[in-house]
């Protein structure tokens, strides 16, 4: 049997906790667990999710010490993995990150444009004292993190902690956007592999091949460009995010040589965005009263019960099934492929080699390796510096604590363009953040 694992749930408030906690049941046999250390600053909320997922580990995994705690050297002294999941501000703070920027015809959205620079510059500082805690105690533990916008994340972490080579951050959506592939084609998930390059949540797909090497791209481009690009799990979806799907058959219309990821619309339709958006009812909203709810509603049935004969087991192919196999293949050293988000350091040649790149590659117990790309031409390497300088102005406003950086990064992120709206915004934004990030 495979050694078993300490793993510490950072943020287990998170409704993404209950599907992962399912899924890691299910992939037991896999990733043997010995102790799951569920742990958040906020005991209530993690309240909310904490009978349920002793009822799944009760049930599915009785040999598995559970923990719930809001002490840190209990959360942290001797795990082997950290998934780490935070929300800075919670969805009140993502609410205001949505709607501020559409006061000012701006495109709201949590991870992209001014919202998610202001979410951001909450997290950057969130999660460094979450490394630094965690360091403290060990300098072993892998810190594999999902905290958005991991672009951003990413970068601070790498310019704070240069020589740390085991915190991993990652992000579904390319993963996601794979299953949905495997869906159209009627081909195994696990046996696809592609080429990608980009940065993360903007990045395109410029190849798509099985393990035999048999060739699927041109089949899949002359699908999108024929037939409506839908989620693999499209009845869960609402609708703002079957639009988001929908303009990626627009952008292949302008652009048909890559697949690009959703969320490069919020770059090339900002007019159409924001006239679609309502800045009383935002992705924060839906997703409060459908998905979270749902979430919820499932918790619930586990408070007083003994058994789960009437309780469904969530699990999810990409917030849990990806997490724990990027661990898996970290504690077994399967190097198994994945969408890696990674320094550059030429993977990308014509590209700034300290960019931290998402490209295909793999995962084993030395952590990532991307795979080389070679040159990008002109349109995207042009799209890709701009955004990464965007990225890189936005992590030294935060390290710097200057305002002048801050709105240089808006006033260069694509969905602005403007000093006069980047200004607004920008004021606007660090009003409402004032408990979190401070710039003078
Ligand atoms: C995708 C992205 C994540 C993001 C999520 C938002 O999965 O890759 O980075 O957090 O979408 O989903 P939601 O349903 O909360 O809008
Ligand atoms: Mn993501």
């Amino acid at each position: 049997m495979r050694k078993q694992q300490i793993i510490t749930i950072a943020g287990a408030g998170s409704t993404r906790t209950p599907a992962l906690i399912g899924t890691l049941v299910t992939m037991k046999e896999r990733f043997p667990v010995s102790k799951v250390i569920f742990f958040d600053i906020d005991l209530e909320r993690m309240q909310l999710i904490q009978d349920y997922c002793e009822l799944v580990l009760k049930t599915h995994s009785p040999e598995t010490e559970v923990i719930f705690t809001n002490n840190e050297e209990t959360a942290y002294k001797n795990s082997d993995f950290v998934f780490c999941q935070m929300r800075v501000g919670k969805n009140e703070m993502r609410s205001l990150d949505e709607k501020i920027p559409l006061k000012y015809g701006l495109v709201g959205q949590e991870t992209c444009g001014p919202g998610g620079f202001a979410y951001g510059l909450r997290s950057i500082g969130a999660m460094v004292e979450m490394v630094n805690k965690v360091r403290s105690y060990s300098k072993d533990t892998w810190i594999l993190n999902y905290t958005n916008p991991a672009a951003i994340v990413a970068l601070a972490l790498d310019r704070i902690f240069p020589d740390d080579q085991r915190i991993v951050n990652m992000c579904d959506q390319p993963y996601s956007m794979m299953v949905s592939f495997a869906k159209i084609l009627n081909k195994d998930f696990y046996n696809l592999r592609a080429k990608y390059f980009g940065l993360n949540h903007f990045g395109w797909f410029t190849d798509l091949y099985d393990v035999n090497g048999t060739n699927y791209f041109d089949e899949l481009k002359n699908y999108l460009m024929m037939n409506d690009f839908k989620p693999y799990n499209a009845e869960q979806r609402t609708q703002s995010w079957l639009d988001s799907y929908l303009r990626v058959n627009k952008m292949m219309k302008a652009f048909p040589e890559y697949i690009p990821t959703t969320y490069l619309q919020y770059y090339f339709y900002q007019d159409e965005i924001v006239e679609e958006s309502d800045i009383t009812c935002t992705r924060s909203d839906e997703t409060t009263a459908t998905r979270e709810k749902e979430v919820w509603d499932v918790c619930k049935l586990a408070v007083g019960s003994e058994d789960m004969d009437q309780i469904p087991l969530l699990t999810s192919p990409v917030f849990g099934s990806m997490m724990v196999e990027v661990a898996e293949s970290i504690a077994y050293d399967l190097n198994n492929e994945f969408m890696v988000i990674t320094k550059n350091h030429g993977l990308i040649e014509n590209i700034s080699n300290d960019a931290i790149v998402e490209v295909a590659g793999t995962i084993n117990k030395d952590g990532l390796h991307g795979r080389k790309v070679g040159s990008v031409s002109p349109f995207y390497k042009g799209l890709i510096e701009n955004q990464y300088a965007y990225e890189l102005l936005t992590v030294e406003a935060w390290i710097e604590k200057s305002y002048q950086k801050a709105l240089q990064a808006l006033t260069l992120n694509r969905t602005i363009n403007s000093i006069d709206k980047a200004k607004d915004v920008l004021d606007d934004l660090m009003e409402a953040n004032k408990d979190y990030w401070y710039l003078t």
